[in-house]
């Protein structure tokens, strides 16, 4: 589905991303973990058309789509979400996901996202699906409030249903489990499992090795922008350069939970 190949990313001096090759495959959950640092986001914004790589390929179904936009690769069937949340504060929970759903029903209406009025006037069967999709994640009890009032586990939801609203077949999701409670993180790994189960390929970056190993079927390690490992969660557990880079060098018979 989606193939890099040699992917390099500099920022002036600083290597973010050094020659990683790696596969998402269809209908798996693919997981992205490393150190901080590792280079994780700045690969998913290689990937989702943020950052232009320095050196590389990406392909997705075989089409190079390095270089190209985030509405690009959006309209291209690939959404995410972000570490440090991007949601419209000023706008209701329901208006934050009708952005989503606007933006692949048409680019002609992003002036009208822009005011209120417009977007009230919507048609109903966006707002529908923008409703379908908050019952989905389980937060459609707050779709009037307004996005600031909410608490953050409600917005880190929120913004997968934004997301999910743009249709994705592949979907990103940067710490979707960060400054969530236990319990809270019980109910991502089970939403993570509904979404894929839905048919959609999630590519999560995560550093909860709980969540990791509880829904991924594939696991890439990154350490200092190069490729650690790969593997099943099994085997990327066991691996032992991936146990010295996340408990330091001398770390034998540590496991990861
Ligand atoms: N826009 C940027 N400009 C300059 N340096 C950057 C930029 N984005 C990332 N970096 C640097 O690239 C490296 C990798 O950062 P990145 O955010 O991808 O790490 P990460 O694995 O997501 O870390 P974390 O787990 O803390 O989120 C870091 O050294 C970071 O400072
Ligand atoms: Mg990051």
């Amino acid at each position: 589905m989606l193939e890099l190949t040699g992917i390099a990313k500099r920022f002036g001096g600083v290597q973010a991303l050094a020659g990683i090759d790696y596969a998402v495959s269809a209908g798996r959950v693919h997981s992205v973990i490393g150190p901080n640092g590792a280079g994780k986001t700045t690969l998913f914004n290689v990937i989702t058309g943020v950052y232009r790589p320095s050196e590389g390929t990406v392909k997705l179904h075989g089409e190079v789509v390095s270089g190209r936009s985030p509405d690009q690769l959006a309209r291209r069937g690939v959404a995410r979400t972000f570490q440090n949340l991007q949601i419209c504060h000023h706008m209701n929970a329901l208006e934050n996901v009708m952005v989503g759903a606007h933006l692949r029903l048409s680019q002609r209406l992003l002036p009208a996202l822009l005011h209120l009025p417009g977007l009230r006037r919507a048609d109903g069967g966006c707002r529908e699906e923008a409703m379908e999709l908050m019952r989905f994640v389980g937060v459609h009890e707050y779709a009037l409030r307004l996005a600031e009032a909410l608490p953050y586990g409600v917005l880190k939801r929120l913004e997968i249903a934004r997301a999910l609203a743009l249709k994705p077949r592949l979907l990103f999701l940067d710490e979707p489990a960060a400054g969530l409670n236990p319990t809270e993180k019980g109910a991502m790994r089970e939403l993570i499992r509904s979404i894929a189960q839905s048919g959609v390929t999630v590519v999560l970056v995560e550093h909860d090795m709980k969540l990791v190993m509880g829904v991924s079927d594939h696991v890439l390690v990154l350490d200092y922008g190069r490729k650690l490992a790969e593997g099943t969660a099994e085997e990327v557990r066991a691996n032992p350069a991936v146990i010295a880079a996340y408990l330091g060098a001398g770390a034998a018979g540590a496991t990861l939970q």
